[in-house]
């Protein structure tokens, strides 16, 4: 697939260097593509950095792994080549939950407005195992994600598989308040159980 990147930090690079090694073209985009000269080195010649507009066009499916406070903003000044495309947003709100009961994700949707196929994914999965999709017991690690579109649920949990996580789907895209919402237990419960070693290791049933 043609994967558009938005962030060029940690979780754009694992999840980049995942999909390039999967065979996937990935586009990622930068808020200066012009001083990325050394992102090559990081994730693999095969990789290209764009400017935002660039890097969402050449997608077919959207990632956006940038901040939580710029992603409502980001979406909306973008609306209109994000329509018609997958868009993944990873964003954690933390303590800037939506008061109002929604995930984060709901209000990336609605600043794309009609027409937006929004799926939120990898909230609990950290960067420094996104290459490690295999944990010490040689399990898959889960990828919880939740979204309303069934095609593009299937399109999600096929790039997940492609990383070599189990994707587990989590329910519709409210139910993804759910997943923003355990992210700090999730972590309280890495730093007490595995050691703070940033694990990701939360399995469900592998059967
Ligand atoms: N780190 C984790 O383990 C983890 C796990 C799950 C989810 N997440 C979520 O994934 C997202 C990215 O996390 P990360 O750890 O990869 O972050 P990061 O290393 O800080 O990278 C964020 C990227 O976003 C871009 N960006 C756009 N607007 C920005 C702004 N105003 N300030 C700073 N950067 C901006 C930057 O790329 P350019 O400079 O090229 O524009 C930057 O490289 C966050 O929303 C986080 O909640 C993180």
């Amino acid at each position: 697939m043609r994967i558009a990147i938005l962030g060029t930090g940690r979780m754009a690079s694992g999840l980049g260097k995942g999909w390039l090694k999967a065979g996937h073209f990935v586009a990622f985009g930068s808020r200066r593509p012009e001083t990325k000269n050394d992102f090559h080195a990081v994730v693999g010649t095969e990789s290209r950095v764009f400017g935002i507009e660039g890097a969402i066009t050449a997608g077919e499916v959207v990632v956006l792994t940038v901040p939580y406070a710029e992603t409502v903003q980001l979406a909306k000044q973008h609306a209109e080549l994000l329509r018609g495309k997958i868009v993944i947003d990873i964003t954690n709100p933390f303590a800037s939950q939506p008061a109002d009961g929604r995930a984060g994700a709901e209000l990336t949707a609605e600043a794309i407005g009609e027409g937006a196929s929004v799926i939120a994914a990898f909230k609990a999965n950290f960067s420094n195992t996104l290459l490690e999709p295999i944990d010490h017991t040689g399990q898959p690690r889960d990828v919880f994600f939740a979204g309303g579109d069934e095609a593009a649920k299937q399109v999600a949990s096929g790039l997940i598989t492609d990383l070599g996580f189990n994707p587990v789907d989590c329910g519709s895209l409210h139910a993804a308040t759910m997943l923003d919402l355990s992210v700090p237990m999730l972590i309280e419960m890495d730093t007490r159980l595995n050691k703070g070693r940033r694990t990701s290791s939360f399995r469900f049933s592998h059967e």
